[in-house]
This record gives C-alpha cells, sequence and structure tokens, in this order.
C-alpha cells in the first residue's frame, strides 16, 4: 500500500539517473522507501532506519555539487552511499576523491575482499554496473576496502562500527546481479527493517488519490495507445466516470503504423464512448519539419499538444478552472527530464516541457502513474482488466516517430576509418567509420550527444558489442556504435555520406515501413519475447541511392538502463536483406551499444 507518511528508508537525490531505481529495490524487498532532495535530508529523515545517497552528475570537488549537513553522519542512522554519494561520503569524512584515470560506463568485474556485513553472500568476482568519471583513491579514516575493480582501487568500503558504507557501482540497476542481495543486506541486517510495504489494493488507492485531486474537476487527456497513456486514461475513467473523463487520440504523423485502427478496437471493446480521434498531422509536422535538433523537436511537439489542447478546450466547453491535463508519464520520464533540481537534462520528455512545466505549477496537471515503473504500470494495467496484448506492448515515446526519423541540417562527409577508432576495431578484425549523425546518450549522469560509430567487417553479436563497449569508454566523444549488417561489403563506405535532410512525410512512410516489417518479423520468427523495446530508426546516411535504417532491440527492464538485444544474426541479417528490398533503403545497421553510454532512443 502506498504510506506517504514515513519511511523507512530515505532515498537523497543527489541527481542520478537510477535514484528512484534505489527506491524502487528497496519497496520491492517489502519495505517503503521515499526520495528527497540533499537540501531536506535532515527535515525529511523523520523516523528512518537508514539512508541512501544517490548517484548524481557532480563532482564532489565542484563548488555547488550537491552536499549533505555534517548532522546526518553523526545520528548513528546507518548511511550508504552509491557512485557519488559514495564520493560525497569519503570527502566528507576526510578521505580523497579524484578524476579516474579512465572513466568507467557499464560492465566490470567486482573483486571481494570483504565479504561480512554489506557484501554477505556475495561471490568473490562479480559483474556490477559502473557509470562514473570520478573515484575514490583513498578511504576516509576508519574505514576498510570491501571490494575493487580493474579501474577502480575502492569499489566498496565500510566503516562497519559507525555502520557508513560506500559502493561505487551501482546495486540497484538489473545489470548488478549481486545488487538486489547487497541492498537486501543494508535493508535488512544493518538497518533492521520491518518487510511490511506490499501493492495489493493499488488501483483502489490510485483511483481514490485522483479523485482527491480532481475534485470536481474534468480531465482531458490525451492518448497515443501506448501502455503508460492508457493505463492513466483508464484509471481516470474507472475513478471519476467515463463523462469526467476525454480521452483524444491525436494522429500527429508520428505514429506507427495501424496504430489507430488497435485503439479504436481497444475502448470498443470496453463500450467506452468518452474518446475522440483528431488528425492533427499538417500541424506537427509544418513545425518539426523545420529542425534537425532533437531537443528542440521535443520541445516544438510539447507546445503543439498545448495548442490542440487549447483548441480542444472550447470545443469540448470547458471553462477556466473546470478541468485539468491528464498525463501518462512515469518515474524515468521525470528523472531524465532533470526534473529533480540536481539532475542534468537528458532528453526533455514531451510531458516536462517548459509549458507542461508551468500547468504543474499552476496545479491542473494529474499523472496518476508518475510514481511507478514500466513493469509497475503493467501491473497495475493488469489490475485494470486491460487487454494482455497492450498490458505487454512494447513502449513506444510521446514524440513518436519524430526522434526516430534522424535529420541533418547539411549535407556532410562520412569520416573515413579514424585511426583512434579503427585502431581499437582492428583488435577485432574490424573498421570503423565516424558518421555525422548525432545521438543521444548518458554517461556519468550527462546527456550526450556525438557522432554514430559504424563498424564494418565479420564478428559475432559479443564482439561487436564488447569493441563498442571499449570504444565509448575510451574515445571521448563517443556513446553509440553500430555495425553494418547490409550491404556485406563495408568498402560501400567509402561512397558513405550524410544528407541534408529535415523530416517529411515522404520519410516518415518509410520508416513507418521498415519499423512495421521489422516488427513482423521479429513476432513471426517467435523472439519477441527476447526483446524490451524495438526502436527502428532512419538516417539520412547514404552510399548514393537511399538512406539507412538502424536497428535498436533491446533487453531491459524499466528502460533505466538496457543492453543491446542479443537477437539471432542470421535473423538480423535476414531482415536487413527484407529491408533492403524497400524503395528507398540503401544500408542497414545493428545498434550494439548498451545504455549507458548511449540512450534507448537515438534521439
Ligand atoms: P531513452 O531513449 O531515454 O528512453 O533511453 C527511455 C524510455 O523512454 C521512452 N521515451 C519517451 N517516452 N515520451 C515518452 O512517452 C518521450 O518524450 C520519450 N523519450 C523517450 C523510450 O522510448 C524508452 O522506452
Amino acid at each position: 500500500m502506498i504510506d506517504e507518511t514515513g519511511s523507512q528508508i530515505l532515498v537523497i537525490n543527489c541527481g542520478g539517473q537510477y535514484c528512484h531505481m534505489i527506491a524502487r529495490r528497496v519497496r520491492e524487498a517489502g519495505v517503503y522507501a521515499k526520495v528527497c532532495s540533499p537540501s531536506r535530508a535532515l527535515e525529511e529523515l523523520g523516523q528512518a532506519k537508514g539512508i541512501i545517497i544517490s548517484g548524481g552528475p557532480s563532482s564532489v570537488y565542484e563548488t555547488g555539487a550537491p552536499a549533505l549537513p555534517g548532522a546526518l553522519w553523526e545520528k548513528g542512522i546507518p548511511v550508504l552511499g552509491v557512485c557519488y554519494g559514495h564520493q560525497l561520503l569519503a570527502s566528507a569524512l576526510k578521505g580523497v576523491v579524484k578524476p579516474g584515470t579512465e572513466h568507467e560506463y557499464g560492465e566490470a568485474t567486482l573483486r571481494v575482499s570483504g565479504q561480512d556485513s554489506l557484501l554477505k553472500g556475495v561471490n568473490d568476482r562479480e559483474t556490477v554496473w559502473m557509470s562514473h568519471g570520478d573515484e575514490v583513491v583513498a578511504p576516509p579514516p576508519g574505514f576498510e576496502v570491501l571490494a575493487r575493480t580493474e579501474t577502480c582501487q575502492v569499489a566498496a568500503m565500510a566503516n562497519v562500527d559507525k555502520k557508513l558504507f560506500g559502493l561505487q557501482f551501482h546495486p540497484e540497476v538489473t545489470d548488478t546481479p549481486c545488487g538486489p542481495t547487497i541492498l537486501k543486506n543494508f535493508v535488512f541486517d544493518i538497518c533492521h527493517c520491518r518487510q511490511d510495504w506490499r501493492l495489493d489494493g493499488l488501483v483502489d488507492a490510485l483511483k481514490e488519490r485522483i479523485r482527491a485531486q480532481a475534485g470536481a474537476r474534468h480531465v482531458l487527456f490525451f492518448v497515443s495507445g501506448g501502455v503508460d497513456s492508457t493505463v492513466a486514461f483508464t484509471l481516470c475513467t474507472a475513478a471519476l466516470s467515463p463523462e469526467r473523463v476525454t480521452g483524444v487520440f491525436v494522429d500527429t504523423g508520428f505514429m506507427r503504423k495501424n496504430e489507430r485502427p488497435e485503439i479504436e478496437r481497444t475502448f470498443s471493446a470496453r463500450g467506452w464512448h468518452n474518446m475522440r480521434y483528431v488528425d492533427a498531422s499538417d500541424l506537427f509536422l509544418r513545425h518539426v519539419g523545420e529542425t534537425a535538433d532533437p531537443e528542440e523537436k521535443r520541445r516544438i511537439i510539447g507546445d503543439c499538444f498545448l495548442k490542440l489542447q487549447e483548441n480542444l478546450e472550447s470545443e469540448l466547453g470547458l471553462t477556466k478552472g473546470n478541468w485539468l491535463l491528464g498525463q501518462g508519464t512515469i518515474y524515468p520520464d521525470t528523472i531524465e527530464s532533470g526534473h529533480s533540481q540536481e539532475a542534468a537534462v537528458i532528453k526533455t520528455h514531451h510531458n516536462r516541457v517548459p509549458a507542461v512545466q508551468e500547468l504543474i505549477r499552476r496545479g491542473l496537471i494529474i499523472e496518476p502513474l508518475r510514481d511507478f515503473y514500466k513493469d509497475e504500470v503493467r501491473e497495475i494495467g493488469k489490475q485494470l482488466n486491460l487487454p494482455d496484448a497492450l498490458v505487454r506492448k512494447y513502449p513506444f515515446p510521446g514524440p513518436g516517430l519524430a526522434v526516430r526519423c534522424l535529420c541533418s541540417p547539411e549535407s556532410l562527409e562520412l569520416e573515413k576509418r579514424p585511426a583512434e577508432l579503427d585502431k581499437l576495431a582492428a583488435a577485432a578484425g574490424l573498421r570503423a567509420w565516424r558518421a555525422p549523425v548525432r545521438t543521444v546518450g548518458v554517461q556519468g549522469d550527462h546527456r550526450s550527444y556525438s557522432h554514430l560509430v559504424i563498424l564494418t567487417g565479420e564478428a559475432s553479436l559479443a564482439g561487436y558489442g564488447e569493441v563498442a563497449r571499449v570504444m565509448t569508454r575510451k574515445v571521448r566523444n563517443t556513446n553509440r556504435v553500430a555495425f553494418l549488417v547490409a550491404p556485406a561489403d563495408g568498402r560501400c563506405l567509402e561512397r558513405g555520406s550524410v544528407t541534408r535532410s529535415l523530416i517529411t512525410k515522404e520519410r516518415l512512410d518509410l520508416l513507418r515501413e521498415a519499423d512495421a516489417l521489422s516488427h513482423e518479423m521479429l513476432l513471426r520468427e517467435g523472439l519477441a519475447e527476447q526483446v524490451w523495446q524495438f526502436p527502428v530508426v532512419l538516417l539520412p546516411l547514404t552510399r548514393g541511392r537511399g538512406e539507412t535504417i538502424a536497428l535498436r532491440p533491446v533487453a531491459s527492464r524499466d528502460a533505466m538502463t538496457a543492453r543491446h538485444a542479443n537477437l539471432p544474426l542470421a535473423f538480423i541479417k535476414k531482415l536487413a536483406d527484407r529491408l533492403m528490398k524497400l524503395p528507398g533503403i540503401d544500408m542497414v545497421l545493428y545498434d550494439v551499444t548498451d545504455k549507458p553510454p548511449a540512450t534507448i532512443e537515438w534521439e
């Protein structure tokens, strides 16, 4: 049940991408956890039995970096610092923190030397997930080093008597398999928490919350047909009745093939008549088609939605003060938009553009799912009896294909086998090219926007992935690596270039076809379960005749971290051959980067 009165664990948010996942993992263990900012740590402490300090984008030695009141260490309450939190703990207690010799992103092997208390039950060698630039080089007096990695000498440290612990890696992400053991050791053995937090009765509690927030007001909802907006809309309608909730499906022109008929079927099967359909593709395309910049696209899309909402206001007879705007925003969307004071902006979620932020400030937004992660949203959807196919649907971003249709403001040449990249690729018998197409990444809690690296030559999927991992670590300004699947001969990139292009209906139609074909084949070959999400991206990279499709299937649990999906190479090649038959497709790439350092979507 949701208990807002007190928490057993207080998670202090220093702006890390995974901060809320810490709270989520603690809740999964059956213990209520609450998140707060560093400046409110003492006030929010209440009866908490333990404190976890999250990671964050800052360096402890920077002015203005998040700091904690000294009194916090003196309370005798157990503290666990994670990543930035670990560095903060070290520097506050007179240890030494310095920029690392190498930035460490992604997987690392932990060598454990102290297996009691925090690391009880953890093997001598464990795979852990790292994402940091700085590191603790000397622990504070009274602390012992519990574990290290090849490049990080103090990967875990403890002062057991004072119950103070630090971890440079992230125990909260699924890519640290021993993470749940470590968090449970902290929560139960060290903090002695009760296991009394459950999700039973969640739907009723959420409906109650919606009724309390809405009062007598109506709710207007943009429903995209994706899991989040559909579950949020269903929840609001169930809480307030169809008379008080209006759903609007807007065809932005950035939807996937056959999206609207599927949505119509879902809601008419429920007997609901509170959904309207609006074709606004001209409006969106006219505005978004003017920019090549991903953040600008997101801002424009958010603004177009608000423009439509203003029109709908008068059309639906909504008067000032008697309605709210409903949104299907979920936890990661709020975090990655830099929602907390300390977090760096990775991508501005379309639900978090400035105009929406203003509505939030004025209390005019209702977001029933904003505290939940995707798998919890699916669980809520199940409790609402939504069809299984819908609840299990792959996530699709609000801005839709607009952020999967990459643009270039000018025509540019491909950088042919730059030495620093080619050397790393050559170690695996591959070659590397740098395309002048930039994509978004998240590195050490910061947003990056860097040029794409393309590998050519034959390797296993794991082989390509390993080169990607090394490259993104060692070469600055590299956040995404893909290999060329078709055509088979990589020398075609000698003629590769990027053409000036913005978003057009023709390009979107081509992308829609490629997207539909890719998903159909995945389903037909029985591989859908191996993939958490499958963005298909169009980029204006050409060897003279058309454009390039990049395949980005990922395995993930909640989008905060992801791995490139391990699909059979034979399938990837078969799919690429089919895509190459689409008129206008010149090349096919497969993205082999994990998140971090690349985000799931390319923009
Ligand atoms: P990234 O690309 O940041 O994506 O790794 C994480 C998850 O969020 C989805 N995403 C969005 N969803 N509006 C949405 O509703 C957005 O603006 C947006 N941007 C990214 C993305 O598809 C992935 O599941």
